[in-house]
């Protein structure tokens, strides 16, 4: 990191500017339309959060409205995963950017069904697959996890957008039956899919976004309550990850420009992680072209910039 981080004299006046600013763009971006759910969402919503890791939060704007996780939750099943599977996940999906689309068919046929990271739909699909096969109910397992991570009950799945999930699933579909066709996927086909599409449903507000991931910006341990979530070692290879992969086709610009691990979803949520500091969660459903929230990367830019957060 550049330095220790500045320490505003009030971080939640900082938030409430950044957000007004962001608010103040020209009108940009589009909303995901790809279901009729996540279309119908209210645009102009717009929140930001940080978590810091003495389990302080600070806000601004919407930050208690719960929004769509969607691939943010890739996190989430990527450390359930690890913790169970140890070093044997990594011999079924690796840790490169892929240089594609999130939902690219094209590099895992040449790629003999192994996809290049967690974060793309590929990687995510063989991760929840672990999770099936591990579990004998993995969505109650996958939701007990974030709940006791955002240390709250108060987290639930977005029905609509679950079942929209599951009837515009092709895609999904066809990149997990061509993994199995490879034998990269253990349980079948549609039991994978539904955890997948239940676990993009989640839906969290930034603050319990924030909180939630708190223990990658602590070696792994749960600041507020101690709690070991992951080894130190594993805490570092997602950070890692996401520093390569968890901003879509626009991670490299990400690291150049904010410097810090982080991973966005389509329902316009992202959340970076400041090792040894803490949090952001920033959302709003407006994305760019590479599927980014376009005032989430404006707030979380400028917050990033203005404290010196970046660890490059
Ligand atoms: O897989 C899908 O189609 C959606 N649930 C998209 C999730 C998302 O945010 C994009 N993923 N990398």
């Amino acid at each position: 990191m550049e330095g220790t981080p500045k320490q505003p004299s009030n971080l939640s006046l900082l938030l409430q500017s950044l957000l007004d600013e962001a608010q103040q763009l020209p009108d940009a971006g589009k909303v995901a339309d790809y279901i009729p759910a996540l279309a119908a969402v209210a645009p102009d919503q717009i929140g930001l959060a940080v978590a810091t890791i003495d389990g302080q939060v600070h806000s601004a704007g919407d930050a208690d409205t719960a929004f769509s996780i969607q691939s943010v939750s890739k996190i989430f099943g990527l450390v359930q995963a690890m913790n169970r599977k140890g070093d044997s996940l990594w011999q079924r999906v690796h840790m490169e950017p892929s240089g594609q689309p999130f939902n690219s068919i094209v590099q895992l046929e040449w790629e003999h069904g192994i996809p290049r990271n967690p974060f793309i739909n590929a990687g995510a699909l063989v991760v929840a697959d672990m999770l099936v096969s591990h579990y004998s109910a993995s969505k109650a397992a996958a939701l007990t996890f974030i709940r006791r991570l955002a240390l709250t009950e108060q987290i639930w799945v977005d029905n609509a957008v679950y079942h929209s999930e599951k009837e515009h699933g092709n895609r999904n579909a066809a990149l997990a039956y061509l993994m199995k066709s490879f034998g990269n996927i253990e349980a079948e086909v549609p039991d994978v899919l539904d955890h997948y599409f239940y676990q993009c449903s989640v839906e969290m507000s930034c603050k319990q976004l924030a909180l939630s991931l708190l223990f990658l910006a602590n070696r792994g341990i749960h600041p507020v309550n101690e709690q070991s979530i992951c080894s130190r070692r594993d805490a570092h290879r997602v950070n890692a990850i996401l520093s390569t992969s968890g901003m879509y086709d626009q991670s490299g610009e990400f690291a150049f420009t904010v410097g810090l691990p982080a991973k966005s979803g389509v329902g316009g949520g992202i959340a970076a992680i400041v090792p040894n500091y803490g949090v952001i969660a920033a959302w709003s459903p407006k994305l760019n072209n590479f599927g980014n929230s376009c005032r989430g990367m404006h707030m979380i830019t400028q917050l990033a910039g203005q404290l010196g957060l970046s660890v490059y």
